[in-house]
């Protein structure tokens, strides 16, 4: 893809706007957005809701976080309703029988495929189910087989911490100790992302006694978007089996979990795939372990043969692939939410989107790099399109943020905090409009100059 950077200056002279920060220019950006009616698809809070007393109140306020929780798409609640209607109308019959086509028997079927898109593999490699902490318990249960000679796990120091725990937490369940099989990756002293080059030394060293690589696809903190093939691939070369969790990167950046070999990987769906709090997660099981039945794993009635789940007998017969992995009958409320806003990932596709969130997110850039000194505010997401999503993560210098995160909150605009010092802003393209990405930048500039007068 052509950088951004170079596709924004013609842009620009194309608008005939006199400079970035015109409105004219993000107006214009607006109206040859391909993805902009897709922004009506979505339950947008005003701006009186989240800063009661504020001018405007009934226009939309600047929503930043779905790299957090992504806002509801209108669908949902149709989906939803639909199946509160049935559980009423139906009751028990409607697992077999169902007025929209939908039995409940099979419901995590109406997700698969879909999800599947999202994230680059086969139907048959996604399943589903649970939630993100529990689906990688899920899979190191069946993909941690520690040896006495190759029983480590390489992870990012920086892990999110319910994967630092759970991952911690699987190596004493095989009896060993994390402080000998956990091997957490740091950046260079004074930096904040992992040098991909990193990475691959410490494979290269270590590779022979790792058993699992997992990272996640999007530094949650950072933002930084791992180099997945290459990682993968050169674990891999080593014996490994390679794990990635894509919380950060599901339905932000178009991933190839099929093609880049991947072995297992797992999602939430409440961040970019704005299925709504709790929302029901996703795992992928490359098709070349879908018959590995020797490999352990925790079983349910889910996971058994389709054919015979409902004979009751006591002999567990794992379906081949992902679904062989499934526990227990999914909640059928969350993953209608997650129908629902699957349906406007339909309407476009992630190459789409990834082309709209280059310009979104290379134009929140160069904004925050141009106008703003590196004593107040730096970015520490990579600074390559390549490497990144939507997200930027900004750090305020000076003990700053929070009074900066609480002005932006009183002007209607939503990020989210990490302290001490960082503030996520991550324009989504589903539903970010590039003149959200220059209000922003103009109300920032405005408290800038009374913050740090
Ligand atoms: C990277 C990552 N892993 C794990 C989690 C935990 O997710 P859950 O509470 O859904 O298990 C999160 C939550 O934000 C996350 O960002």
């Amino acid at each position: 893809m052509t950088a951004p950077q170079d596709q924004l200056n013609e842009l620009l002279a194309q608008s005939k706007a006199t400079s970035f920060l015109d409105s004219t220019f993000a107006t214009y950006m607006d109206d040859r957005d391909p993805l902009k009616a897709l922004r009506s698809e979505f339950v947008i809070p005003t701006r009186g809701e989240i800063a009661p007393g504020i001018d405007h109140p009934d226009e939309s306020c600047i929503y930043f976080c779905g790299n957090s929780l992504g806002l509801l798409p209108k669908a949902v609640a149709r989906y939803v309703k639909e199946e509160i209607q049935v559980w009423g109308e139906g009751a028990v019959n409607s697992h077999f029988k169902h007025r929209f086509g939908r039995p409940w028997v099979r419901i995590e079927e109406t997700v698969q495929e879909q999800s599947a898109r999202v994230v680059g593999a086969k139907k048959d490699e996604v399943a589903i189910m649970n939630t993100l902490t529990s689906n990688l318990h899920t899979l190191f249960a069946a993909f941690y087989t520690p040896t006495a000679t190759r029983h480590k796990v390489l992870i990012e120091a920086k892990a999110f911490p319910s994967d630092h725990y759970a991952i911690e937490s699987q190596i004493r369940w095989h009896h060993l100790d994390p402080k000998d099989s956990l091997i957490c990756q740091e950046p260079r002293e004074g930096e904040f992302l992992l040098r991909t080059e990193d990475i691959l030394e410490t494979i290269e060293k270590h590779g022979h006694e790792i058993a699992v690589v997992c990272f996640s696809g999007i530094q949650f903190y950072t933002g930084q978007y791992f180099e997945m093939e290459k990682i993968t691939k050169a674990a891999q070369a080593k014996g490994c089996i390679v794990g990635w969790d894509l919380a950060h990167a599901a339905g932000n950046v178009p991933v190839q979990l099929h093609d880049w070999n991947v072995d297992f990987a797992c999602w939430c769906s409440y961040k970019y795939l704005n299925s709504g709090p709790g929302g029901i997660a996703g795992i992928f099981v490359h098709e070349r372990h879908a018959n590995d039945f020797d490999r352990n794993r925790l079983a349910g009635w889910w996971g058994h043969d389709k054919a015979t789940r409902f004979d009751m007998v006591n002999e567990f017969k794992p379906m081949s692939g992902a679904a062989g992995f499934q526990h227990s009958n999914p909640s059928v409320l969350t993953t209608s939410a997650l129908l629902g806003s699957l349906s406007v990932f339909e309407q476009t596709s992630m190459q789409e989107m990834r082309a709209k969130s280059f310009l979104l997110t290379g134009y929140l850039h160069h904004l925050l790099v141009t106008e703003f000194s590196k004593d107040v505010l730096d970015i520490i997401t990579p600074t390559d399109p390549e490497q990144r999503g939507c997200q930027l993560s900004l750090i305020f210098k000076r003990g700053k943020m929070m009074e900066i995160f609480e002005g932006l909150e009183a002007r209607a605009i939503i990020g989210d905090e990490r302290k001490p010092d960082v503030i996520r802003i991550a324009p989504t393209p589903l539903y970010t409009r590039f003149e959200d990405v220059r209000k922003f930048v103009v109300e920032l500039k405005d408290l800038v100059a009374k913050i740090y007068n």
